[in-house]
């Protein structure tokens, strides 16, 4: 059913440069957040402290009412059992071919039989679509597919939590699209806590609950993905929806006064946003659901009803028109 991780008060530096500090959020059991950030500020590192790997300075992250930061290395490997995770670089095993990395955690961590290993490899190749290539090497395939093989391997122990550093990195936008799915999918049917970390603004706006933004070694904002969308927070927007203008440069750092020339300049000017864009922060972009045929949670169920419910209503005002003039439709 997923459980809730809560992070308070968490800080890391690598000597004295300091990644991020005092970030507190909670990933609430069951839902999807995912997290954004310019590059280099630290997000693959947040993935990292919170399976255990790396250690904070301070502040604490509790599952299922343990404190990881402070377990033991044989706490902390149980705890890890709860995770699925899907590393930025796939971390396949090089020499070894996609069955036995996709087996591996099933071997590490689980007593099951060959047969049974084969029965869960099989199944989890199959839904990422990788039928067929069991025995190539990672050297021998494309880094979409490595990564498909990572997501296999995140999945083969039906973890409780699913951390996934951008998976949809290196893919063509038609798999981008069935990868969300996929997740939405996933989601709908184990109910597992998903933190996934992207680039990609699209799937940012559709597929989350939940979104947090890190820039300048701070948590900017995290919150429900209605909030983020139509947040008038500078930060908040510009990477919404990928603008040069805005406090996030090509260094990252920009100095205040630019920045501000260039805000009022956009709002003096183009004040939609990107070409075509409707309005800046497209808080009305539909919620991706769930398959046909899917089988679907109760928390789905609502969200579903939800978004329903807010298709009709964009229906209505199309045909009623901004101005109360019937437009036809
Ligand atoms: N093990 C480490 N030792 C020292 N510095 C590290 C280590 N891991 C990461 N860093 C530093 O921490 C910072 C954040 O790195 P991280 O990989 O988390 O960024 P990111 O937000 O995931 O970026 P990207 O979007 O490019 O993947 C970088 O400056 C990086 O050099
Ligand atoms: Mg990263």
């Amino acid at each position: 059913m997923g459980v809730e991780i809560c992070v308070e008060g968490l800080t890391k530096s690598f000597g004295r440069q300091v990644i991020w500090q005092d970030v507190s959020l909670t990933l609430p059991a069951g839902e999807i957040s995912v997290m954004l950030g310019p590059s280099g500020t630290g997000k693959s590192v947040f993935l990292k402290t919170l399976v255990g790997l790396l250690k904070p300075d301070r502040g604490s992250i509790t599952i299922a009412g343990k404190d990881v930061t402070r377990l033991r290395e044989h706490d902390l490997y149980e705890v890890r059992k709860l995770f699925g995770v899907l590393f930025q670089d796939g971390a396949l095993f090089g020499s070894m071919d996609l069955y036995d990395n996709i087996a591996f955690p099933l071997r590490e961590h689980t007593r099951k039989s060959e047969s049974e290993i084969k029965r869960i490899v099989l199944e989890k190749m199959d839904m990422v679509g990788l039928i067929g290539a069991e025995e190539k090497l990672p050297g021998e395939i494309s880094g979409g597919m490595r990564k498909r093989a990572g997501l296999a391997r995140a999945l083969v122990l039906d973890p409780e939590i699913i951390l996934f550093d951008e998976p949809d990195s290196g893919l063509d936008p038609v798999r981008v699209a069935y990868l969300n799915q996929l997740i939405v999918d996933l989601n709908a049917q184990i109910d597992a806590t998903f933190l996934i970390v992207t680039h990609d603004i699209a799937s940012a706006r559709q597929v989350p609950d939940n979104i947090g933004l890190l820039f300048r070694r701070e948590l900017v904002m995290f919150g429900p993905r209605e909030d983020l969308l139509t947040s008038e927070e500078p930060v908040v927007r510009q990477f919404l929806n990928g603008r040069m203008q805005g406090p996030i440069g090509m260094a990252e750092e920009k100095d205040a006064a630019q920045v501000k020339q260039e805000l009022a300049e956009l709002h003096a000017g183009n004040h939609r946003g990107p070409k075509g864009g409707k309005g800046s922060g497209g808080g009305k972009i539909p919620r991706l659901l769930p398959s046909p045929g899917i089988a679907r949670s109760p928390r789905w169920e609502e969200i579903a009803e939800n978004e329903e419910k807010m298709q009709r209503l964009r229906k209505l005002r199309v045909a009623v028109g901004p101005d109360g003039g019937v437009t036809g439709a």
